[in-house]
């Protein structure tokens, strides 16, 4: 049985006062010794360090949206695994989409990230997803599977990681994927998984949705065999919109 987990992946959204205050109310709800689903949550780089200390005495993971392949160096503007660590970070977001698309992470480059921050014994959210031209040309199968094989080339255990599938064209948009949807291509990066690792480690893989996901559709997603949680956008700004998500995977 594979423990649900429920992110909520602040983006560029809420100053660091903002973050505090929104993490002190999810932190409330969510408490400590609550076991039924894993909870993170990824505010600014900025408030990570502030956060995880308000944080810390409950159970709700404190999760970076990106991070650099290097340890340190002249890399202006950039932030390393093994600093998120420092800050406690348990987990890191690595190849979202908006990190493909508008700032250059190829899935060559998301490779080494994954491999820099496992090093740093950091746990990874590894995203896929394909935009809405892929989807209609019908290429998602091959998308997918390529942006898997490719993430995790020379990764030798996956068991410190998460695969999150956000389709590109579900992504604030208001348009989530079909439960249907969403399950099939979830069932495909399993059985990549399985044949990259065995049948053993791919049943252990938490395999997240994201796109749009809200309280109302959360039961008939997280519902599905082969979803197991969620990596939640627009909805985790909210705390009372994020823990109806939250009961949802519980
Ligand atoms: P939305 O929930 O706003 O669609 O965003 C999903 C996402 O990109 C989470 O990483």
């Amino acid at each position: 049985m594979r423990t649900k987990i429920v992110v909520g992946n602040w983006k560029m959204n809420n100053s660091v006062a903002e973050s505090l205050e929104l993490a002190t109310a999810i932190a409330e709800k969510v408490g400590k010794g609550i076991h039924c689903c894993e909870v993170g949550i990824a505010p600014t780089f900025l408030a990570l360090h502030e956060v995880g200390k308000l944080i810390e005495w409950s159970d709700i993971l404190l999760t970076a949206q990106n991070c650099h392949y290097e340890n340190d160096g002249a890399f202006t503007g950039e932030v390393s695994a093994s600093m998120l660590a420092a800050v406690g970070c348990r987990y890191v977001i690595l190849g979202h989409s908006e990190r493909r698309q508008f700032f250059g992470d190829t899935s060559a480059i998301v490779n080494r990230k994954v491999k820099k921050a496992l090093e740093q014994g950091l746990r990874v959210i590894l995203c896929v997803g394909e935009t809405l031209q892929e989807r209609e040309s019908g290429v998602t199968g091959s998308v997918i599977t390529g942006q898997v094989v490719e993430g995790l080339d020379g990764v030798a255990d996956i068991s410190s990681l998460v695969i999150a599938y956000e389709p590109v064209w579900a992504i604030g948009t208001g348009k989530t994927a079909t439960s249907a949807q969403a399950e099939e291509v979830h069932a495909s990066i399993r059985a990549t998984v399985a044949g990259l690792y065995g049948q053993t480690a791919a049943d252990h893989l938490r395999i997240q949705y994201g796109g749009s996901v809200k309280g109302s559709n959360a039961a008939e997603l997280f519902a599905m065999p082969n979803i197991d949680g969620g990596l939640i956008g627009g909805a985790s700004l909210n705390a009372d919109d994020f823990m109806a998500i939250v009961k949802a995977a519980c």
